[in-house]
């Protein structure tokens, strides 16, 4: 697929096909004006007939003579009032829902002079050819690695994008757009690749491949042995019960100062979480193969980072392992001792997340970082409080919580914050050992970042629990490549 920006007047520009926008109410962008006047007015006649309403991510196709382009894509973009980033992607959605499958092989996409109220993503034209770019990037994706037989190809084929001008800003931003697309769509590769191919090894390979094909990169792959000699029991004990050795995954890419202390990345990587000794029921388990969405998301990010080269050091640590209940599992009742000295009586072994990811967080404070984000499929109860549409934000500084939730508004993929007071932690009181691995059936979200927080008190920390966003359920069942726009939305922000 090509995608290109293009100042060319649209009434003048050759294309299969192009797309403009109709307002539910107000003035029409210029390109609408432009496409309206070269039909001798069939746009306005089309609304007065209701053919067109405007409302928003309504579409029509229209074929058209003597003209350029032999068709017209009318897609609604709403009310004023009502203009949003989530509202405007919705548009694009539906615009390129048409497009995906259709005759039209050569796309002009005139969408990104929609006027837009508000003060967010979408009010500068930069906004908006991000969000295009990165749209077109994730409504196209397929995975079909498995299926013997492979869908027809495309008729589309290339896609220009109309722009007032292809300035060096628009332009990066536009590319910055399709390189999120691409980012997240690397992470839906690796959250839909099956169990028994996506296994600890497997996910370091993707590492190393990644290192490879950009060459900016830096990884390093530690193996069980070596984790046992820094004293990572607890993510030990969740690859007791496997056939599959853990692995703790290491990216670095340092494009900032060697000074800047570097924003640091932590991934759950569960391959498959059976639950372990505490097997999870049988119905959807399949699905606890996305339980590396926290570790696929960083993977998207630093895919992002290797091809935009922003000045900004990140480090990326990613705690593989899969969850499985052979006769070396872990018992409920054991007692471990994480790398930080501290000791967890495991109670449920499905609460596995929480144990990778603490000797991860431990191992972290080597790099002096910055910030530590750490991203996880850590609770189905995360999904109950939030369901599939914000990502769950618990963190121990509120100024890195307030940018990380603007992040995720500016990038249409929200996060919504939820307390981590102290009054929680009680819930996590052992008669055993420091602590225990669950709280309990109240606030599970909560209870589960309480228990990483007593590993993250020497830095800034947030955590974002995906268990609801990383994932499609139903028809459309798959990995969703979120929460790569938020990611790379903050970490933009501090480039420098
Ligand atoms: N990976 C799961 C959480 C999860 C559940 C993610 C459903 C996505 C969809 C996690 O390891 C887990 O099993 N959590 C338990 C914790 C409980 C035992 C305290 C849960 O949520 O039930
Ligand atoms: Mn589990
Ligand atoms: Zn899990």
């Amino acid at each position: 697929m090509n995608f290109t920006l293009s100042s060319k007047a649209v009434s003048s520009s050759k294309a299969d096909c192009v797309v403009v926008a109709v307002p539910e109410q107000g003035d029409w962008p210029e390109s609408t004006q432009q496409v309206d006047e070269a039909l001798g007015g069939l746009l306005k006649q089309l609304v007065k007939s209701g053919d067109i309403s405007g409302r928003n991510a309504t579409t029509l196709m229209i074929p058209v003579s003597g003209q350029p382009w032999p068709r017209v894509l009318v897609v609604g973009s709403g009310k004023d009032a009502d203009r949003n980033p989530t509202n405007y992607r919705k548009a694009l959605i539906a615009a390129v829902g048409q497009l995906k499958d259709g005759a039209a092989g050569n796309v002009l996409l005139a969408l990104a002079d929609s006027a837009t109220t508000g003060d967010d993503q979408t009010s500068s034209e930069a906004g908006r050819l991000s969000l295009i770019g990165r749209t077109l990037e994730d409504q196209l994706y397929t995975f079909h690695d498995y299926k013997s037989e492979k869908p027809k190809p495309r008729k589309l084929k290339k896609v220009t994008v109309s722009a007032s001008a292809t300035t060096k800003a628009l332009k990066s931003a536009f590319e910055l757009g399709l390189a999120t697309g691409r980012g997240m769509n690397f992470t839906r590769d690796l959250g839909n690749t099956p169990p028994n191919i996506c296994h600890p090894t497997w996910l370091a390979k993707q590492a190393e491949k990644l290192a490879k094909d950009f060459g900016n990169i830096k990884t390093e792959i530690l193996d069980e042995k070596e984790m046992k000699k820094l004293g990572m029991n607890t993510l030990l004990s969740v690859a007791a019960g496997s056939k599959q050795p853990a692995r703790l995954i290491v990216m670095e890419y340092r494009g900032g100062k060697a000074k800047d202390k570097p924003h640091v990345l932590v991934g759950k990587g569960i391959t498959f979480d059976s639950g372990g000794i505490s097997l999870k029921p049988g119905e959807g388990m399949d699905e606890m193969k996305y339980d590396m969405g926290g570790s696929a998301s960083v993977f998207g990010a630093m895919r992002v980072l290797a091809e935009t080269q922003p000045k900004i050091n990140v480090v990326a640590v990613i705690a593989a392992a899969e969850n499985m209940p052979d006769g070396g599992a872990t018992r409920p009742g054991d007692i471990v001792t994480s790398m930080s000295g501290q000791t967890v009586e495991i109670l449920n072994t499905d609460a596995e997340g929480r144990l990778v990811l603490c000797d991860a967080l431990t191992y972290v404070k080597r790099f002096d970082p910055e910030t530590v984000i750490d991203l996880a499929t850590l609770t189905g109860a995360c999904i109950i409080a939030l369901g599939n549409h914000a990502t769950g934000l618990l963190s121990n500084d509120d100024a890195l919580a307030n940018e990380l939730l603007a992040s995720g508004e500016r990038a249409c993929d929200r996060a919504w914050r939820l307390p981590l007071w102290d009054e929680y932690q009680a819930q996590l009181d052992s008669n055993f050992a420091d602590m225990q691995n669950i709280g309990g059936r109240p606030a599970g979200t909560i209870t589960a970042a309480c228990f990483l927080s007593r590993f993250t008190k020497e830095y800034r920390w947030a955590h974002l629990d995906i268990a609801g966003t990383a994932w499609h359920s139903g028809k459309a069942k798959g990995s969703s490549g979120r929460p790569v726009p938020l990611l790379v939305d903050y970490l933009m922000s501090h480039a420098g």
